[in-house]
Order: C-alpha cells, then sequence, then structure tokens
C-alpha cells in the first residue's frame, strides 16, 4: 500500500505515457522545477494558462502530473490544488512550497494533493516524487478519486499528559487493542515517546523497526514501506509502530515527519491511536493538532492535576484542541482526598471516561499483555474495553465525511480544526 491506500505498480513509470506540467509564476524558479525533473513536457505562469492547455484538442484526455511552485502555494495555495484537483482528476497535483509546514502538509493532504515537498526538498526528490506519483497515475487509470478517499480517513486518537506515569501507555495500548478487536479495517498504533517508548514492551512484541525508520522511509518518498515497517499483535491483530530503542534516535523525527506517519496511516486505518510522551514538545504540538481525541489522562493525585493543569495552560490546550479533548481519569477510585468534581474544576474539564485502579493492570503489564486481553473480567479491563466500544461507535455514526478545505488554512495554529474538518 501507499499513502493513498494504493497497490503502487512496481515496474517504472514510463513517462510518455503521461504528461509533466509545471506551474510556476516565476520564470527563473519555473526553470528549475523542469530542469529538475529532467524536463517537463510544458511550463505555464498560471493555472488557468494550464487549464487552457489541458482542455485543448491535444491534451484531451491526457494523464499528467502538475507540479506547483511555490508563487502558487501562499494561503490559497491549498485551496488552488484542491480546485485544480478536482476539475481534472485525470491530473495528480504535487506543490512545492517554500517552507513545509505541518498544517500545510495536512491540508494538502487532505485536499487531494498527492505529494508536498519544500522548495529545499525538491531538489533532491522532486523527479522521484514526479514519478511515484505518476506511477500511482497510471495504476489508478487516471482516476484519483480524492474525496472518496477523504470520507474513509481514519480517526487519530492521541493519549496525552503532561507527566509520566499517569496511565498514558496503558490506555493507548488497551484502546488500540480493544479498537482492533471491533474493527474489519486495520488498526494502527503509534509509539511517539521517543525517548522511553514502552508500547513494544506493554503489547510482548519484538520490535525490529521503528517510528525513525518509518520516517526515514517516508521522507525518501516510499510510503509503501510503511507498512512493511510495522509489527503485527497477535492476539488482535493491531498493527504497532514501536518507538525507537535508542533514546538518543529521538530528534531524528520531525514533527512534518511525525505527521505524515499519522496522516499516511490513517488513509489506510480505521483508527490510529498515537502514545505521547510526558513532556510538550513540536512534534507533540503537530500530533495534538491532527488529532480527532486528545485523551487528557490525569491520575487523582495533587502532583500530577497540578502539572496537567499548568502543561494545559502552557500550551493553551483547550483554545488549541476545544471539543476535540477528552479528561480521561485514571486509577479514579484510588483512595485519595481528591474528588472527581474536584480535579473537573481545577482543570475546567469534565471527565469523559474512568478508569479504576486496579491490580490487574500491573500484572498484565508484567507480562507484557494488555490487561483487556490478560484478564477482560478485571475492573480495570471493563472499563477500558467500555471506552474502546464508546470511540468505535462514534466512528461509525459519524462515516467521518471531511469538509472542503478552508479558504484560508495558514496564519492561525490557533484556528479550530475541529469547525473546519467536522
Ligand atoms: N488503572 C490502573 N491501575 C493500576 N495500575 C495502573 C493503572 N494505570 C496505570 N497503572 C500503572 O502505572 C504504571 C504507569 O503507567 P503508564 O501507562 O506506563 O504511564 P505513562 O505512559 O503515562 O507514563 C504502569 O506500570 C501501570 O502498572
Ligand atoms: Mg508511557
Amino acid at each position: 500500500m501507499d499513502y493513498f491506500g494504493n497497490t503502487a505498480l512496481t515496474t517504472d513509470p514510463d513517462d510518455t505515457q503521461y504528461d509533466i506540467w509545471v506551474v510556476e509564476p516565476d520564470p527563473v524558479l519555473r526553470q528549475k522545477l523542469g530542469l529538475r525533473i529532467g524536463g517537463a513536457t510544458g511550463t505555464f505562469d498560471s493555472i488557468p494558462a494550464l487549464v487552457s492547455r489541458i482542455a485543448g484538442a491535444e491534451g484531451q484526455g491526457r494523464l499528467g502530473v502538475a507540479i506547483l511552485g511555490p508563487g502558487l502555494i501562499d494561503s490559497e495555495g491549498v485551496t488552488r490544488a484542491r480546485a485544480l484537483a478536482d476539475a481534472h482528476p485525470r491530473l495528480a497535483v504535487v506543490i512545492v512550497s517554500e517552507e513545509l509546514s505541518t498544517q500545510l502538509l495536512q491540508h494538502a493532504m487532505r485536499a487531494g494533493v498527492r505529494d508536498a515537498l519544500s522548495l529545499a526538498d525538491a531538489d533532491t526528490t522532486l523527479r522521484a516524487a514526479v514519478a511515484r506519483v505518476g506511477t500511482q497515475l497510471l495504476a489508478a487509470g487516471g482516476r484519483l478519486n480524492t474525496r472518496a478517499r477523504e470520507e474513509s480517513l481514519g480517526r487519530v486518537i492521541v493519549s496525552f499528559s503532561t507527566k509520566g506515569g499517569v496511565g498514558k501507555s496503558m490506555l493507548a495500548t488497551n484502546l488500540a487493542c480493544g479498537l482492533a478487536r471491533r474493527s474489519a479495517r486495520p488498526v494502527a498504533l503509534v509509539d511517539a515517546d521517543l525517548q522511553f517508548g514502552d508500547v513494544a514492551v506493554l503489547l510482548g512484541v519484538s520490535p525490529e523497526r521503528s517510528v525513525v525508520d518509518a520516517a526515514a522511509a517516508l521522507h525518501q518518498g516510499e510510503p509503501d514501506a510503511l507498512r512493511r515497517l510495522m509489527v503485527e499483535h497477535p492476539a488482535t491483530g493491531l498493527l504497532v509502530l514501536p518507538g525507537p530503542i535508542e533514546p538518543s534516535a529521538a530528534d531524528q523525527v520531525t514533527p512534518e515527519q511525525m505527521l505524515m506517519i499519522v496522516e499516511t496511516l490513517r488513509r489506510t486505518c480505521a483508527f490510529v491511536v498515537v502514545d505521547m510522551p510526558p513532556h510538550f514538545d513540536d512534534n507533540v504540538l503537530a500530533l495534538v493538532e491532527c488529532a480527532d481525541d486528545v485523551l487528557v489522562v490525569a491520575s487523582m493525585d495533587i502532583p500530577s492535576i497540578k502539572n496537567l493543569k499548568v502543561g494545559m495552560q502552557t500550551l493553551d490546550l483547550l483554545s488549541l484542541a476545544g471539543e476535540r479533548v477528552k479528561l480521561v481519569l485514571n486509577r479514579a477510585n484510588a483512595r485519595v482526598q481528591l474528588d472527581v468534581a474536584e480535579v473537573e474544576r481545577a482543570l475546567s474539564l469534565k471527565t469523559a471516561f474512568q478508569v479504576p485502579s486496579d491490580a490487574a493492570v500491573p500484572q498484565a503489564v508484567n507480562r507484557g499483555v494488555p490487561v483487556i486481553v490478560d484478564n477482560p473480567r478485571a475492573p480495570a479491563a471493563r472499563a477500558l474495553d467500555a471506552i474502546a466500544e464508546q470511540l468505535f461507535r462514534n466512528e461509525v455514526h459519524e462515516a467521518h465525511a471531511v469538509e472542503a478545505v478552508p479558504e484560508a488554512v495558514m496564519p492561525s495554529r490557533r484556528r479550530g480544526r475541529r469547525r473546519l474538518f467536522g
């Protein structure tokens, strides 16, 4: 599979079977982009100029890859790309942007853009990107129906807290297993704790490859490699992308790459569950931004709640993620002085889910088996399975239609994505 859910041809593309167009207002850049791909079929200074060419007698019915240069990728760039791709299904659109932010990448992928590169990367990777997209186009017989794909985008669920030891990984692994058992389509679990990720240990799988390898594969334009890097959890069929074994590998993964991994997986998976690190950085921000559900995990002790409150304020989580935030109280029945109402008041959040403190959890952890598999009748397992059921049914009911990309997608990180994407 590739990140569009197609099986790509393994043969080299025959580039006489499709045209390659470059569209860029700046003449110098236009020429440079043409050279990078080893010669374009045609170059244009505007999208209307391209459109009149492909609508003309010679162009009709031909397959083509259109490269939109940095001069077109401003705040309206994604809208332009989308309009072009929608109006011309025999055209695959690739964008080259001055800078590639995680937000631009995400919007572009959702808008049906086949690939997005930064200008700096384009120097070395544009040619390969065009060849790959051309191959996909040939394989699809020129029927790149982007909307159908968007409607089946999987749901991204992150397990988040600003503190370690509160149960993020316990929640992520059990939910992912619960979802995998219910779902006919694949479910993925990504360990985004790049320093001390323990998802593989909690699931008893032995990782050969990690998020770092996945990031490298996608960076080199090999989306098909992603699936092969994942380990299958035998009991549930869950697909696991473990964290790196070497903590020092952590800074090899950029937020763009992290986002690319998740956005790629959601094209073929019904759910992508992400286990987060206990700190807050740009990778975490990118993941929170792209998530459909941000499960904020709190354990019932004062330091944990205080830390979480400060962390959420620093991150401005509630304005960033809004209704996507769901509070999960872990070890909610523990004999402590805090009550639920007190915690909710402190965090300005209503509790969405509770998981009781349960000796079955550490027992399961020590066996390397998630508690919902190890001891399904245990109180914590029942609670976790009920959360999985609820998240699963949500997905089924919502059918997850993605709306059109907003007019201007760029400036504010704080823009409520929920409203934009339903
Ligand atoms: N509901 C629970 N009942 C009992 N023990 C729990 C519960 N949730 C978590 N634990 C224990 O707390 C430890 C830390 O959980 P973990 O999921 O690794 O936290 P985090 O990922 O937030 O650092 C685990 O070893 C687990 O045994
Ligand atoms: Mg953890």
